[in-house]
């Protein structure tokens, strides 16, 4: 594999990120981590989506311009994605000056090409969707189904983007490439809306819309927003239709576009027309994500449950994100939804990382620094019962995430710390020290040391921080590739001394009961 390039969707700022945002972007993160461990270029691109009727609302209510608003939420976004450590390549604002002229040269050459027309057009628009809705698809009150809105009815002459001239070359490609739509259950969904597309609106009247880039030559109308918003993924490497450079050449197509289920029409039916009237390849992958809930109920602003990801990290002291990503990672199967609460997250944090993970590395370099004053000797080092599982695990990961199964794949490595857990207690370390088998004892010991490296780079695209404290107490090079990871990992000598064996994730109760009982 010589390159990884991967993206998210880029999120709207008429708001703040929430945690439906940061569960794509952190398990995008997830992926571009584990490919780091598989190939050494990986480019991982995010952004946000300035443009639209929606933007110019909100920064009107609050009485600033569309840009001063775009300026503000658009670092916020950068923060919380500092915090939860989601380490991008770029991130693309489509106010970017750049991006803007790029995707006014798109507009000019489909334009040209014929593929892009006028056309006087009365719709049913959803501000909340930004796009034209169907009469058929509304709900039977004449809402939109995503947002419950009424769309209104807007009347103007736009420009239209020939989609229905590619239905038939997208609905081959869509059946050809069975991998193309992850998870795959939803390609059905796709096929069913390509019966009745119709050619689509890519423009709107400036009277009306005003925040947008305007259309080369025209000046009452403004390109809007999808077209905008997906060719993010190709400007962002520096695509223009005359010159392409270095750097799109070399990434594209994207290996996957990473986006929530209710925009999987524009990325599946859209996207890929758009690039056929390009002239450029499709991309490889798109995987369709599910949505998370707050308490099993639908996160709005209406019900008062939005809930931003670093008020989480706030709320439990976290000194890192890894429980928080973990836990979204986790919380549900391949393009299925997921559930936030705070209890869930804190049980099933505190079983798997604390007692279960953390507890078992502290536990065994305990006992090594007590028997053996942290030393591995020759003698120690053996056939180890648990290789075959540690490195079959490896391979059932790497499936997982070619798949971009991620909560599967989390599924596994709890499943090896689970073995490895139960081999301590099989083989009882602490009875063989009794019974003074200490060549015995210690070799219990390394095997499962030897297996926690392994564990700690299945790890780490989850929890980069808490793997980079396994490592350093493992002395393991988190770098390796998965490749050439073995089950002898385990330096000869001295391993650890008392004082440097730290806890690596502290029970989340018990960090507060501390902290309140500190306070008292
Ligand atoms: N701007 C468009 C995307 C353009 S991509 C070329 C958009 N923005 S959004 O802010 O509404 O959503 C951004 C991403 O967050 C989407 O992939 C969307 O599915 C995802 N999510 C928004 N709410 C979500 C949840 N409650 N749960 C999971 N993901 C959610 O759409």
């Amino acid at each position: 594999m010589e390159k990884f390039y991967l993206t998210t969707a880029i999120d709207y700022v008429n708001g703040a990120p929430h945690i439906g945002h940061a569960y794509e972007k952190i398990l995008t993160d997830i992926i571009a981590r584990h490919y780091t461990q598989r190939c050494d270029d990986v480019y991982f691109l995010t952004g946000t989506d300035e443009h639209g009727i929606k933007i110019q609302k909100t920064a009107a209510e609050k009485g600033i311009t569309p840009k001063e608003l775009c300026d503000e939420n658009a670092q916020k976004f950068k923060n919380a994605w500092k915090a939860l450590d989601v380490d991008y390549t770029k991130f693309i604002r489509t106010t970017d000056q750049d991006h803007e002229k790029i995707v006014q040269h798109i507009f000019d050459k489909l334009l040209k090409k014929g593929d892009i027309y006028k056309h006087s057009y009365e719709g049913l628009y959803c501000t909340g969707c930004e796009c034209f809705l169907n009469p058929k698809d509304l709900t039977e009150d004449g809402l939109c189904p995503d947002h419950l809105k009424k769309p209104e009815v807007v009347k103007e002459e736009n420009y239209f983007f020939k989609l229905t001239k590619y239905k038939d070359a997208i609905i081959k490609h869509i059946k050809e490439h069975p991998d193309f739509i992850v998870p795959e259950f939803r390609a059905n969904e796709v096929l069913n809306q390509l019966e009745d597309i119709q050619d689509i609106s890519v423009s709107r009247a400036k009277s009306n819309v005003k925040w947008g880039i305007d259309v080369l030559g025209d000046d009452e109308q403004s390109i809007y927003v999808w077209i905008d918003a997906l060719s993010n993924y190709i400007t962002a490497l520096g695509y223009d239709t005359e010159n392409p450079s270095e750097d799109f050449k070399k990434y594209w197509p994207a290996d996957v576009h990473v986006i929530g289920k209710d925009i999987l029409k524009f990325h599946s039916i859209y996207w890929p027309a758009f690039l056929l009237a390009l002239d450029l390849p499709l991309p490889k992958h798109i995987f369709a994500h599910g949505w998370i809930t707050i308490d099993e109920s639908k996160m709005s602003k209406s019900l008062g449950n939005v809930i931003s990801p670093t008020s989480v990290l706030e709320s439990f002291n976290l000194e890192h994100p890894d429980a928080f990503r973990y836990y979204m990672a986790t919380s549900a199967p391949c393009g299925r939804d997921g559930n936030y609460s705070d209890d869930d997250f804190k049980e099933k944090v505190n079983a798997h990382l604390a007692n279960s993970m953390g507890n078992l590395l502290n536990r065994t370099l305990s006992m090594l620094v007590k028997y053996f004053d942290g030393e591995v000797k020759a003698e120690f080092k053996g056939e180890n019962p648990l290789a075959k599982k540690a490195l079959g695990t490896v391979q059932i990961v790497k499936n997982h995430f070619d798949n971009f199964e991620i909560a599967e794949a989390g599924l596994e490595i709890t499943s090896l710390v689970d073995a490895a857990n139960k081999y301590v207690q099989d083989t009882a370390p602490w009875t063989l020290a009794k019974e003074e088998k200490m060549t015995e004892c210690g070799q219990v010991l390394v095997n499962v040391l030897d297996i926690m490296c392994i564990i700690a780079s299945l790890i780490y695209p989850y929890c980069p921080n808490i793997a980079s404290d396994m490592a350093k107490q493992l002395s393991f090079d988190l770098k390796t590739k998965l490749d050439d990871l073995t089950a002898d990992n385990i330096k000869c000598g001295k391993l650890i001394s008392k004082e440097d064996i730290k806890p690596v994730f502290l029970r989340l109760d018990s960090e507060l009961a501390d902290k309140s009982a500190k306070k008292s």
